[in-house]
């Protein structure tokens, strides 16, 4: 079955020495341990270990190869959106990796395509990167799930997301800066706890906001990790706003029903979870999703699909593949796959 991973990082190598080039500190930078190995900065703290599939396009597609998946994209780690600084800072930044990301992709023989980053503290600076990233090769953008204080339901972040559908520049949605980080400091809670929440709570704030009755139906929006809790706990936002009327007082429709809106990779590990997935959502808006090459990553790419019992062969290659088919992954000569990735189909 073809298999194309929706949801994969990359850093790059050599990295560019972003605290001399802003004049200040604490930026991400990745320390090489050796050959294979490497650890990811920020400023002096360690902040992830990370090995050279991460920056080495030949290891990358060793390990494709490996685990039967023909196509990837890739994006940056959240951990260089630099929406915490100056919006100059964040541009420049953006720049820089979308430049290099697509450097990496034109070592792959079109097998792997890239996101772009935005500066979306600045919602006008990020319409320009978005459309200067497309134009150099970008299949569409990854942004984080909120900047600072500012949500998905946003001014800003919605007029950022109608420009995304005005180009017909799909949008990939991950988990960042999460919350409650000062009661989460140990065993990763902040990633197993708060970045599932953080990714319902981005999708709740577009359902409650009403802001899905405002963008456009051909908005082709993604979240990572499955959707983080959403899916699990629909049931009792759907309860909420039949009871509370301060829960539907700007969403005319009952929350299960936006689900057609928006799409999710399979990121979830467990496959009694995925076939929750798939029913909630529908087999069409699921699809396949590693976070390689990270430690939190599927450690066997598309092993989880593909031995799953529940799952039935038609809806398998949907998701391993169909539900993104109009990616052109066959020409070799192509420096990066033609340019519209159906993020979601409906
Ligand atoms: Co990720």
């Amino acid at each position: 079955m073809e298999t194309i991973d929706i949801h994969s990082h990359f850093l790059p190598e050599p990295w560019p020495d972003l605290a001399t080039r802003f004049g200040s500190p604490d930026w991400p930078w990745l320390k090489r341990l050796d050959h294979d190995r490497g650890m990811l900065m920020l400023g002096e703290r360690e902040y992830r270990p990370v090995y050279s599939a991460c920056w080495d396009i030949s290891k990358r597609l060793e390990e494709m190869d490996r685990d039967g998946v023909h196509h990837q994209i890739m994006c940056v780690t959240p951990l260089l959106f630099a929406y915490q600084r100056t919006s100059s800072e964040a541009e420049d930044c953006a720049r820089l990796f979308n430049d290099v990301a697509l450097e990496m992709c034109a070592q792959s023989n079109g097998r792997i395509s890239a996101l772009a980053q935005v500066p979306l503290q600045d919602i006008d600076a990020s319409c320009r990167e978005i459309e200067r990233a497309i134009a150099q090769g970008h299949l569409g953008v990854q942004i984080g799930n909120h900047v600072a204080d500012r949500d998905l339901d946003d001014e800003g972040l919605i007029t950022f997301l109608q420009h995304c559908a005005s180009i017909d520049a799909p949008v990939l949605v991950h988990p960042w800066d999460m919350l409650g980080r000062e009661r989460m400091d140990r065993y990763m809670m902040q990633w197993l706890v708060a970045m599932p929440a953080e990714t319902q709570l981005s999708i709740l704030y577009l359902i409650l906001s009403g802001a899905f009755e405002r963008l456009p139906e051909s908005l082709r929006i993604c979240f990572a990790h499955g959707g983080g809790s959403f899916v699990f706990l629909l049931g009792r936002v759907d309860n909420a706003w039949r009871q509370r009327d301060i829960v539907r007082e700007q969403c005319p429709s009952v929350p299960s029903s936006y689900v057609s809106r928006f799409s999710v990779d399979s990121a979830v590990f467990d496959e009694a979870a995925l076939r929750l997935l798939i029913d909630v959502m529908g087999e069409d808006r699921v699809m396949f999703g590693t976070d390689y090459p990270f430690p939190l990553g599927e450690q066997k790419m598309g092993a989880l699909v593909r031995s799953a019992k529940s799952i039935s062969h038609d809806e398998k290659s949907k998701i391993l593949g169909l539900n993104l088919s109009l990616i052109h992954i066959s020409e070799p000569t192509r420096r990066t796959p033609i340019s519209y990735a159906v993020f979601c189909l409906k």
